[in-house]
């Protein structure tokens, strides 16, 4: 039998990388939002997800004072932008706490493009957007949970197959435990399997 460690969260000084190294891969919201003064602000959070399809809505959660949460409090909006393997440097130095008054757009040489349907401005380089409306904000622990409505996505149409994403289309980062960061790698196509379908199969 295999020996497990046992943490207790309450006694442990390390739960945040320890959670942050087993919860991976987590895809990265490079989220754009604007100050309630027009400064543009550019940051990466791992803490992403999907809550909700219908009406569309994401989460990223912020730890700590950040200018994301500001924003995203005092405008109501945010644009998640995909996360793309070839601007690694910039993704990572986009998290540097740079000053409130700093544009990480500027600051990094990325390019802007306008938003449709919200103030924040897109990353062109990135490869989609999702325009995002501020549904709800909730502090749990330590972190302000952001809550957005999906109002419009952008896609690369090189990376659409009819309605479609493409599987293989988009090349994206991940964020890994400690220092690391992942690519997508290989992947297995299985498809669903329906009740009807399992009740006629034979188990593994
Ligand atoms: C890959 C990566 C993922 C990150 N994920 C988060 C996260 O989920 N939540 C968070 O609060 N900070 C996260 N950070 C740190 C923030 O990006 C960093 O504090 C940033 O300066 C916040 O910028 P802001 O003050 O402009 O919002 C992450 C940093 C990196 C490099």
């Amino acid at each position: 039998m295999t020996m497990r460690r046992i943490i207790d969260p309450a006694t442990s000084a390390g739960i945040y990388s320890i959670l942050g190294a087993l919860v991976v891969p987590r895809p990265i919201a490079w989220v754009s939002t604007r100050s309630a003064d027009g400064v543009e602000n550019l940051a990466p959070h791992s803490f992403f997800q999907i809550v909700s399809t219908s009406p569309p809505i994401v989460m990223i959660s912020t730890v700590g004072e950040k200018d994301t949460a500001r924003n995203a409090r005092e405008t109501g909006d945010l644009v998640v932008c995909g996360a793309p393997v070839d601007l690694i440097e910039q993704i990572n130095l986009s998290g540097v706490e740079f000053p409130a008054d700093r544009n990480e757009f500027a600051e990094l040489g990325l390019t802007s493009e306008p938003s449709e349907r919200v103030a924040p401005p897109r990353v062109a380089q990135s490869p989609y957007a999702l325009e995002c409306r501020v549904v709800d904000i909730i502090e749990m622990g330590n972190g302000v949970l952001i809550f957005g409505e999906v109002v419009l996505v952008a896609i690369d149409e090189d990376m659409m197959e009819g309605t479609r994403v493409r599987a293989q289309g988009l090349d994206l980062i991940s964020r890994l435990g400690g220092n690391a960061w992942g690519e997508i790698g290989t992947q297995h196509d299985v498809p669903r399997v329906t009740w009807e379908q399992y009740q006629k199969t034979t188990r593994p």
